[in-house]
């Protein structure tokens, strides 16, 4: 999962540091004609009433550095596809259906101790003109202060993450892989995952 230790001694200045989030493309379906939604519930877009369709799912972390240090104010573009598996993006091919209550498109600031947190529907896996098949996977970029991060979130459990030319070309596939697990015993049918980002600076 997004975190893991390098060094695991206890005690002493340089102990403790993190592995850095691994970069991976942005891909061809940043949005370009569309104005990010500034807020965390990408179910709603525009504060509509209608929720968007698809597994609810809540992505929780923090921007960290390596010194395991919060990277308060970073900012956080994220854009994913719909449950179909569509981007609202005039390049996406793909002939399945918009949703008309999803945007796909967020941006986020961490608080002053680096936590982040946004609502959304897990994306579909889709189809790419060169014949892949790409697993469910939400996008990000992360400015903190020194640093900006493109990378993507993938989930557990999709069998097209074994054979995914991108997931599999970063140095440490799992640190982008999460698992989703039940948000509480009220919220039976919404999911949560933790996903901390770790930048070289912040
Ligand atoms: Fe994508």
């Amino acid at each position: 999962m997004g975190q893991t230790t390098s060094k695991t001694q206890t005690g002493g200045p340089e102990a403790a540091a993190l592995a850095i989030t691994p970069p991976q493309i942005v891909g061809p379906f940043y949005p370009v004609s569309e104005r990010p939604d500034l807020a965390n519930d990408l179910t709603r877009p525009n504060g509509s009433t209608a929720e968007a369709q698809g597994q609810l799912i809540h992505v929780r972390g923090r921007v960290l550095n390596r010194s395991g240090a919060p990277v308060p104010h970073a900012r956080i573009d994220i854009w994913q596809a719909n449950a179909a598996g569509k981007y609202r993006h005039p390049s996406d091919t793909n002939p399945a259906p918009l949703d008309p209550n999803f945007k796909g498109f967020a941006r986020l600031t961490t608080d002053a101790s680096g936590h982040y947190s946004f609502r959304t529907i897990k994306p579909g896996r889709y189809p790419t003109p060169e014949g892949d098949v790409r697993p469910p996977h939400i996008h990000l970029t992360i400015e903190g202060q020194f640093d900006c991060l493109v990378t993507q979130l993938y989930f557990a459990g999709e069998g097209d993450n074994a054979t995914d030319r991108w997931l599999n070309a970063a140095p440490h596939p799992e640190r982008l892989i999460v698992t989703l697990q039940p948000l509480s015993h009220l919220e039976k049918h919404e999911l949560v995952a933790q996903f901390d980002i770790v930048l070289a600076n912040g």
